[in-house]
């Protein structure tokens, strides 16, 4: 006898169902609208890419391409993984289509499934689906420098602005936008090895991650969440008082624009992210109701990440907003109504009947409406015990009296209320 297997999804993985994939829809739905509204197309790159790609963007030491990347040797060899973000695939497709060569700065927007094999817990999968945009601007002959400054703030800030408003056209309301800036490559690896020196200092107290980054990557100490090391990092130099006159004219000046579009923000100096990829503005979104795992969108600027990939010199900055959180939060915060069930259930007996419920249930498809056709005749008391169930707003019952006599009738399921209407009237009636 064969054994029978049942299959499970994947560890990190699920099935998204209905009624919640229109959530996610809706969701999908709004941000395209928004984002839109911004100048933005959408780019839908491929899933999996060079293992390189991503090595090379994100970098070597970070967990993600460290621990978290799903690697495969592809046939011919070449090592292959499945995008654990989108930035590196956006540089690299902007690179390869030659967008620099598009009136700059090109904006675009994507959304999908992303992989990092991570410890799976609420708000933390291994598949998990972002919602992100980039802008990438390719240096023209003569600029950069300290004269680009007010125009590269503004482009953060407009960012920023869109993707609060987009928040708010979803009316939630809980997000609390942290920005911070980690400077350049002219001041930030100063800081670094000030604040390694600070590091060794107290090297001891630290758990013995902070202690490896002590090493590898000393600011991702000050990402740390672990209770006995807070004390000591609130006493580490922080790089506000360490930038260089641009970075901190950047910074201030970004601080002025979101002042100016109204967008609120708190400045959190411990703001690092887990990327290499940043330069300057970094900032992340928490919402509530997810527990620990409370960001529900991170990003920041990147200039030079498409010179690193091989392209003309180019600044970028980006955003992007982890999906599954958000519906989390979306559904804790009691703003994920969606429409459930039928709008209409038409509950027909009879071969004459058939006939006109079949066409009727067309017309009302055509109009938008969700109706359901039981596919064969069933007594009144069943098919309306049906039509509850699935929840649906109305059954429009068809039986022989109302064929013969034109006048249809529509029950409210909520109050078994019932009206007669002639089909024209009913159509009135339901379009509102
Ligand atoms: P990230 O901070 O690694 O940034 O991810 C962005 C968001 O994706 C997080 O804030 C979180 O909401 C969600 N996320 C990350 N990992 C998981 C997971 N395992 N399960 C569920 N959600 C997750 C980036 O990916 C950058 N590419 C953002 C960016 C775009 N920076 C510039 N441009």
């Amino acid at each position: 006898m064969s054994e029978k297997r049942k299959f499970q999804a994947i560890k990190g993985t699920r099935d998204l169902l209905p009624p919640d994939t229109e959530l996610w829809n809706r969701v999908e739905q709004t941000a395209r609208q928004v984002f839109t509204t911004y100048g933005f197309g959408e780019i839908r790159p491929p899933i999996f890419e060079p293992t390189e790609l991503f090595a090379r963007s994100i970098g070597l030491d970070t967990d993600v391409v460290s621990k978290e990347m799903y690697t495969f040797a592809d046939r011919d060899e070449t090592s292959v993984s499945l995008r654990p973000e989108a930035t590196a695939s956006v540089c690299r497709a902007y690179i390869e289509h030659g967008m620099h060569a598009l009136p700059q700065p090109v904006r675009l927007f994507y959304t999908g499934p992303m992989f990092r094999r991570e410890r799976p817990q609420k708000g933390r999968y291994r598949q998990f689906y972002q919602i992100g945009a980039e802008i990438i601007e390719a240096l023209q002959q003569g600029q950069g420098g300290s004269k680009d400054i007010p125009k590269d703030a503004a482009i953060d800030a407009e960012l920023l602005e869109m993707l609060m408003a987009f928040f708010a056209r979803l009316e939630l309301h809980s997000v609390q936008l942290e920005i911070n800036s980690i400077g350049d490559r002219n001041c930030r690896p100063k800081y670094v090895e000030l604040l390694r020196a600070e590091l060794l200092k107290v090297k001891d107290q630290l758990g013995q991650d902070s202690q490896r980054r002590i090493d590898t990557n000393p600011l991702r100490v000050l990402d740390s969440k672990l209770e006995s090391e807070q004390a000591i990092i609130a006493t580490l130099p922080r790089i506000s008082d360490h930038l260089c006159a641009d970075c901190a004219a950047h910074y201030a000046e970004l601080k002025r624009q979101l002042d100016l579009r109204g967008v609120t923000y708190k400045e959190n100096w411990r703001l690092v992210r887990g990327l290499d990829y940043y330069m300057r503005t970094t900032f992340e979104i928490t919402a509530q109701g997810l527990g620990s795992q409370n960001a529900v969108c991170g990003g920041g600027r990147y200039d030079g990440l498409v010179e690193l990939l091989g392209g003309q010199p180019a600044k970028g900055i980006g955003f992007a907003i982890g999906e599954d959180r958000l519906i989390l939060s979306l559904q804790e915060a009691g703003k994920a109504d969606v429409p459930k069930g039928r709008d209409v259930y038409i509950a027909w007996m009879g071969a004459t009947a058939q006939a006109t419920a079949i066409r009727i249930a067309k017309v009302l498809r055509e109009n938008g409406f969700r109706v359901e056709l039981p596919p064969v005749e069933q007594k009144f008391g069943k098919t309306l015990g049906q039509a509850d169930k699935l929840g649906s707003r109305y059954a429009l019952i068809l039986g022989e009296d109302e064929i013969a006599s034109g006048q249809w009738t529509l029950k409210t399921l909520a109050d078994g209320s019932q009206t007669k209407f002639t089909e024209p009237q009913l159509l009135d009636f339901l379009r509102g």
